[in-house]
């Protein structure tokens, strides 16, 4: 049974995207030698931009609307997942479902009308959630039906958090929807952690910003993301990091190069896999 863990903030370019695809690509890689469905990974586009799926397949990550997500999230009754499943470009591990912008900003208008609007995405995994090992959900940066959908999919959530004050104290309508989702659906629905993102070591306040976070969440602050040029160019190249910043010699027990980005985000990867890797062997 894959465990599907959605990237969730409603606050703007604070590397949800980023961390979305970071993760899907490290775990591909990661497990890449692993039997069958234990080495699969889908990646999930909630955003109508469709940023994290040109990271994964740049080019072929649209396809008309009936054969894309929002197809899976509007009509009823939906129609089958499987035949929408794409390889990625990099990693042949990582699937995705294409995306049509038009359509998904339509959906995120419609749902609220349709029935079943919260649990959509849910229904429409349930025929491939014993053909992965982690299904990686990116979401928009705003509140509503698509990141309700993303949440309700989900067991687990990563919270990016931007490394300022202002990134920090916004993080309350994010914790209502999550209690709401937990309320409602999901009791069993658990923040895997806040990861603290864009951090500045050059700026005073960082190390006060990392500890107020820390007081606020003890025992969920996963260890920062630092500002690096190899993250924002591996994103202009529509590639993960890895991609772009390769180890030399290349196997599934080391991800990361000299990039400090691969260095972190291989600790991502590595902290889900030690938390998580049990619940997906033990079906
Ligand atoms: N650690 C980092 N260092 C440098 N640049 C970064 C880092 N993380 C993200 N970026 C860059 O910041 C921008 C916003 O990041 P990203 O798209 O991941 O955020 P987001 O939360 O998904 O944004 P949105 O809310 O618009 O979907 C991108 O250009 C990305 O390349
Ligand atoms: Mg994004």
């Amino acid at each position: 049974m894959a465990v599907t863990i959605t990237i969730a903030n409603e606050k703007g370019g604070v590397g949800k995207t980023t961390t979305a695809i970071n993760l899907a690509a490290g775990l591909a890689l990661r497990l890449s030698d692993q039997p069958g469905v234990f080495g699969r990974i889908l990646l999930i586009d909630m955003d109508p931009q469709g940023h994290a799926l040109m990271a994964a397949a740049f080019g072929q990550h649209t396809a008309p609307a009936h054969q894309s997500l929002s197809a899976l999230l509007t009509e009823s009754p939906p129609p089958s997942i499987q035949p929408m499943l794409r390889q990625g470009e990099h990693h042949p591990n990582l699937f995705y479902v294409p995306s049509h912008r038009t359509s998904m900003s339509e959906a995120s208008r419609v749902l609220p009308t349709l029935m079943a609007n919260e649990s959509r995405l849910l229904g429409a995994l349930q025929p491939v959630q014993n053909q992965f090992a982690y299904i990686i959900i990116d979401t928009p940066p705003t509140t509503g039906d698509l990141l309700i959908n993303a949440l309700v999919a989900a067991s687990h959530v990563v919270i990016p958090v931007e490394t300022s004050y202002l990134g920090v104290s916004g993080l309350r309508e994010l914790q209502r929807t999550i209690e709401a989702v937990q309320l409602h659906f999901r009791p069993d629905l658990r923040i895997f952690g806040y990861l603290p993102t864009l951090c500045d070591e050059q700026r005073g306040e960082t190390q006060e910003i990392l500890q107020e976070l820390e007081r606020r969440y003890p025992q969920v602050v996963l260890p920062p993301i630092h500002k690096s040029s190899d993250l924002a160019y591996a994103h202009s190249s529509h590639m993960d990091v890895f991609t772009y910043r390769p180890p030399r010699r290349r196997s599934a027990q080391i991800l990361s190069s000299s990039s400090r980005a691969t260095q972190e985000y291989e600790q991502l990867v590595d902290s889900v896999l030690n938390a998580t890797w049990r619940l997906v062997t033990n079906g």
